[in-house]
């Protein structure tokens, strides 16, 4: 719908007509192959003076034979982009670079067709915005556009005019890095976050100074690879792929996402990047997506590693026919597909449909008229102090208070000598996470450095991998506050970095039990890119502020939560297990017909050696002040179902509270979830003041689909929850007749 809608006007699909008659086969298939080169090493430095670098110890021997291998991908490259056989390219972000591809694109290839130039600006370009998992515990819609829109203003003026985001796949196990890019477990919030991010990035005029495309990926899912274990098999019914894995595409393809990428992942035994049921038949008939398709990196070669695909010829064949347009750097279309065009396997009018995606795309960009951006004056354009600030407000709103004592807000009266004790705190890379290799950042204000300036002490005393007990015992002796950061290192989740245990290292599982016997409090402020099971934490810590990695201001808000500067207002969007093992652990659950009603309990499901409950719940988090919730009212109308409840800030400060409505089909032909999220509202409250919040929920939102895969609503009772996170117990009860 966006692009023909977008590019309807006759004028601009005459010249995608006239250019595609112009254009050779090979140069149509040159469309439709993504070639990629990271830009260290590759550019800009000459064989003479790497060879310089390498034998004055600057860069080693591997460094050295990687770079001249970058260099010589780079020219051939750079010959292909000539002959018109690459049509995207991967990971260049350096502007010069940029423009010296885009350059001999448009002006030394036949017919000058410019380069989508695609990278993965996830959460943040040069400015970093939280992680998605964080940001999305802000539950704050136009957060999630602002922070889209800041990141496509900074991308469009260094020419990336592509980025592979967002990333909607529900997430449940926390075992499974990628939960760090994902927006959580929940279906109704990914379907907000995913249009949110959609308009954020491609705004509604994408040749604009400050829009990009967006890609909604991985379809389909990928989030539920066995195990938690990335790039695993997925083997999931449609009821459940259809009614919790594919809304939040659904809603992506309906805000008017221009491209989709396939997942690595196979469903069922068929790997989707050639999985023509769920592409051909679901994604562009029966959803009417009209975009383009990518593959994922490499993913063409990996169907023949699967084994679905007896060898390059066929999997050309197949992802073609399945429906991706664009192969993402497997080299696989550019050498094959013209085969499978001579042998009749694939038409050339088939493959013109896809150059039509493509050329729509970069006419909607603007490319033709526009394909080079002013790079002058790079620094001061590229990293916005503008997004500064957006960048601290959305870390203040992602930040998720999970205990508190009342010692937070930390009395500097009461405590004179505090401190900070941890590695994460003091490195600008722990601030990231995952999808920031372009991230900048001299700009970055460490925990350490915002705490150090108001008088705080620092000393390491442990990291992820080791302790030095003697710092540890120091620094307990000469505080009267600890504020301890643990968690994981960036390294260790995102892409390709599964873990079966989820708990703290054992350096860190040593220092909580040290703090713990000093009797000293202690406020653990934790950084991480998954729920962790740090029940440890939980049991001995007096607060636990949940500080994920909140990108480029991540230290300067949680000093202003540590001080109260600031009122957390955060809620959890994934539920923390107890052990590693409980995982997937969602709140989203269906029941058993042995509900485990405590952890005593006994012939019922359980774990022995686990507990009934997570430590911290979906939608679960703290405030410095407290909200009452009553007054529940539900009426059903002709269409909907809408729910009122009075809110009042109980407390002594000022607040947002996320208030959340849940609603449990009681009984159905398919057994339905115990309950699931069907509303949410951010209300600020001052002290004393009340609130009257209405939340209107369409029967669709009631709808599941039968065996057959029609969306049906059945009559019959519901129950509506509502509160301040998945458990809330103020209910009322309603019937559809
Ligand atoms: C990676 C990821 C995908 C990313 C692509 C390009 O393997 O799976 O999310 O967009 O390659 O970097």
């Amino acid at each position: 719908m966006y692009l023909k809608s977008k590019l309807l006007n006759k004028e601009t699909d005459k010249k995608i007509e006239a250019l595609i008659e112009k254009m050779t086969l090979e140069e149509k298939i040159g469309q439709l192959n993504q070639v990629s080169l990271s830009d260290v090493g590759a550019f800009n430095i000459s064989a003479e003076d790497k060879l310089k670098m390498f034998q004055n110890g600057q860069i080693s021997e591997e460094e050295y034979k990687k770079s001249l291998n970058d260099s010589k991908r780079l020219s051939e490259n750079e010959e292909a982009i000539r002959k018109g056989l690459v049509g995207s390219y991967l990971g260049i972000d350096n502007p010069e670079n940029i423009k010296y591809l885009q350059k001999i694109a448009v002006e030394q290839s036949r017919l000058s067709i410019p380069l989508l130039i695609g990278c993965d600006v996830v959460h943040g370009y040069k400015t970093t915005f939280p992680i998605p998992l964080a940001e999305s515990c802000s539950f704050d819609d136009e957060l999630f556009f602002e922070t889209a829109a800041a990141a496509a203003k900074e991308c469009k003026r260094a020419g990336i005019n592509w980025t592979f985001a967002p990333m909607i796949d529900i997430s449940r196990d926390a075992r499974w890095g990628r939960i760090a890019e994902s927006m959580g477990q929940d279906t109704y919030l990914a379907k907000k976050f995913a249009k949110q991010k959609v308009k954020g990035f491609q705004g509604e005029d994408l040749s604009a100074d400050d829009k990009i495309a967006a890609c909604a990926k991985h379809f389909i899912a990928y989030g539920a690879c066995e195990g938690g274990r990335d790039y695993n098999t997925v083997d999931i019914s449609l009821e459940k792929l259809y009614e919790v894995y594919l809304p939040p595409f659904e809603s992506a393809v309906d805000s008017g996402v221009c491209t989709v990428m396939t997942s690595f992942n196979d469903i069922n035994g068929v790997p989707m990047t050639a999985n023509k049921p769920l592409l051909k038949d679901l994604l562009r008939e029966k959803m009417g997506f009209d975009g383009v398709i990518v593959s994922d990196a490499g993913a063409l070669y990996q169907c023949i590693t699967q084994g679905y695909s007896e060898d390059k010829m066929s999997v050309a064949e197949q992802a073609f026919s399945a429906g991706v347009d664009i192969d993402m750097t497997s080299n696989i279309y550019i050498k094959y597909l013209k085969d499978c065009v001579k042998s009749g396997k694939i038409s050339e009018k088939d493959i013109d449909n896809s150059v039509r995606n493509i050329l729509r795309l970069k006419f909607a960009l603007g490319l033709f008229e526009n394909p080079y951006r002013d790079i002058s004056n790079e620094e001061n354009r590229l990293c916005d102090k503008d997004n500064f600030e957006l960048a601290k407000k959305s870390a203040l709103h992602s930040a998720v208070l999970l205990k508190n004592n009342g010692i937070l807000p930390i009395d500097r009266e009461k405590y004179k000598n505090i401190t900070l004790i941890g590695e994460l705190c003091d490195s600008t890379d722990e601030n990231h996470g995952c999808w920031s290799y372009y991230s900048e950042h001299r700009y970055d204000v460490t925990l350490k450095e915002a705490l150090e300036k108001e008088g705080v002490h620092y000393i390491r005393a442990y990291g992820v991998k080791d302790i030095c007990e003697d710092e540890l015992e120091k620094a307990i002796e000469n505080s009267d506050l600890i504020i301890a950061c643990l968690g994981e290192s960036a390294d260790m989740s995102g892409e390709a970095h599964s873990y079966a245990d989820i708990s703290l290292s054992e350096s860190q599982k040593k220092a909580v039990k040290m703090l713990k016997s000093s009797k000293k409090p202690f406020v653990a402020v934790l950084y991480n890119g998954r729920p962790m099971c740090v029940a440890d934490v939980d049991e001995s810590a007096c607060a636990v502020l949940e500080g994920w990695q909140l990108g480029t201001r991540m230290g300067e808000a949680l000093a202003d939560i540590l001080f109260g500067r600031f009122n957390p207002c955060g809620k959890l969007t994934v539920n923390f297990p107890y052990k590693s093992g409980e995982c997937p652990s969602y709140y989203n659950r269906v029941e058993t017909g042995r509900p485990a009603l405590n952890d005593e309990a006994t012939w019922c499901s359980k774990y022995d050696d686990g507990r009934v409950k997570p430590i911290y719940p979906f939608g679960y988090g703290l405030s410095y002040t407290s909200f009452e919730y009553g007054n529940l009212s539900v009426e059903v109308k002709e269409n909907e179902v809408v729910a009122t409840v009075d809110i009042e800030n109980t407390g002594e400060c000022d607040g947002y509270e996320i208030a959340q409505l849940y609603i449990k089909d009681l009984f159905a032909s398919r057994i339905r979830p115990v309950r699931e999220l069907k509303g949410y509202k951010k209300v600020f409250l001052k002290v004393g003041e009340k609130k009257s919040v209405e939340f209107t929920v369409p029967f669709e939102e009631l709808e599941f689909y039968d065996f057959n895969l029609n969306r049906i609503l059945e009559k019959g009772k519901f129950k509506v929850f509502v509160g301040g996170n998945s458990n809330a117990d103020l209910s009322a009860e309603f019937e559809l007749k």
